[in-house]
């Protein structure tokens, strides 16, 4: 049997109660002799509190060495005096930078038993199935220099640098229309070639690509304020968005709303297909943080969380039969009527982290 290695890094806030709950799950797979490897370590503000840094070498040598690593959230404001080297963030940054997942695949669907609840009107959300595909390297993110300046004067300059070179453009793109592929066939590439260069090379590479070998997508261009508006106006006439990072960052976090809540929002972090054995280095992460404002009470929503070992099943193992059934496992869940705070509305049952764990695993095992 292939390897199945997962490591597994909680972090901080409800991080590790979101994973408890995939732990469940991994057992009842194992169970079944799905034959999942777990291995456990510290990233972000526990990781700083355990050795001074936001990943220790020893775990960031278990990341590479992993088929997968499922990541909870970092964060809180314990450590908002941390030196900025090592904040909390700064480790799942160095995953993606050290691991090269430069494709991140942000899902924003609606549950048709989550659509009356949407803080937008039930027709504009009802049936959503949008793919946000965001350049996770590149960009703002890590260009240099990245510094704060004494100017000498009583002054400060803070500065950041978006840079994108053509390859990066290209190999997002090119994931970006491959899933449409699989999908409804459109693409909307969003960037603000208005105001940046990088955003008019954005531009010129997504068309330059999409030409040389994908024309059979349908493809648009939007600038990224404007898209941001019409996600909110009419997020269904978008099938797949590839953006760069700091906009879909931003923009994901908009879509997650649509959903009903950020505890809804799943995501996977992907690398480059090894060319000898296919494999990808692959990170699984709820778009949601640490929420410290709910964390410790267990009634934070474990679905984001659950919903991404979904698709480490789906993209890192290929185990589709399994990943469908969690899927639908989480939806019957829904459609019965269990609700954590953040999606709870009259009538419905409000359960626990815990007990919205225990459901989806009860309905997994009679699916
Ligand atoms: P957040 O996503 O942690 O929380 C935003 C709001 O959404 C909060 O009110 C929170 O209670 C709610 N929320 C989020 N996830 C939820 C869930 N699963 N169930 C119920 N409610 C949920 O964002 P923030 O408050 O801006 O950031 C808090 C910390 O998390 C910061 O330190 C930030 O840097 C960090 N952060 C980490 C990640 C990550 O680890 N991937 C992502 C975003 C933010
Ligand atoms: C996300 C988060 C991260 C980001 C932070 C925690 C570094 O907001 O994954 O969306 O900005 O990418
Ligand atoms: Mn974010």
């Amino acid at each position: 049997m292939a390897s199945k290695k997962l490591f597994l890094l909680p972090g901080d806030g409800i991080g590790p109660e979101a994973m408890t709950e995939v732990k469940k799950l991994i057992a009842v797979m194992n169970e079944n002799g799905a034959g999942f490897e777990t291995e456990e370590g510290l990233v972000g503000g526990s990781a700083y509190d355990a050795h001074g840094q936001a990943i220790s070498e020893a775990d960031m040598e278990k990341a590479l060495a992993a088929d997968a690593v499922l990541f909870g959230a970092v964060g809180g404001p314990k450590w908002d005096d941390v030196p900025y080297e090592v904040r909390p963030e700064a480790g799942l940054l160095r995953l993606r930078k050290d691991l090269e997942l430069f494709a991140n695949l942000r899902p924003a669907i609606c549950y048709p038993a989550l659509a009356a609840s949407s803080s937008l009107k039930q027709d504009v959300v009802e049936g959503l199935d949008i793919l946000i595909v965001r350049e996770l390297t590149g960009g703002v993110y890590f260009g240099e220099p990245k510094q704060i300046i004494d100017l000498g004067n009583g002054q400060k300059r803070g500065i950041d640098t978006q840079i994108y070179d053509t390859f990066e453009i290209e190999r997002i793109a090119g994931v970006a229309f491959e899933l449409a592929r699989t999908r409804n066939n459109h693409v909307t590439s969003m960037e603000k070639r208005n105001v940046m260069k990088s955003g008019v090379l954005w531009n010129e590479v997504v068309t330059a690509t999409h030409k040389a070998k994908f024309s059979d997508v349908k493809l648009d261009h939007m600038l990224a304020d404007a898209g941001g508006m019409q996600l909110v106006r009419w997020p269904k006439q978008f099938d797949v968005i590839v953006t760069d990072n700091l906009f879909g960052d931003m923009l994901s976090d908009v879509a997650a709303m649509l959903t009903g809540s950020l505890g809804m929002l799943p995501s996977a972090s992907l690398g480059a297909p090894d060319a000898k054995t296919g494999k990808r280095k692959a990170l699984y992460e709820p778009v949601h943080g640490s929420a410290p404002d709910i964390a410790g009470k267990g009634i934070a929503n474990p679905i984001a969380m659950i919903a991404s070992f979904a698709m480490c099943l789906r993209y890192s193992f290929n185990m589709v039969a399994e990943a469908d059934r969690l899927e639908k496992a989480i939806s019957a869940v829904l459609d019965a009527g269990y609700r954590t705070g953040d999606i709870m509305s009259e009538g419905m049952k409000k359960v626990s982290t815990a007990e919205m764990g225990d459901a989806i695993v009860a309905q997994y095992r009679a699916g």
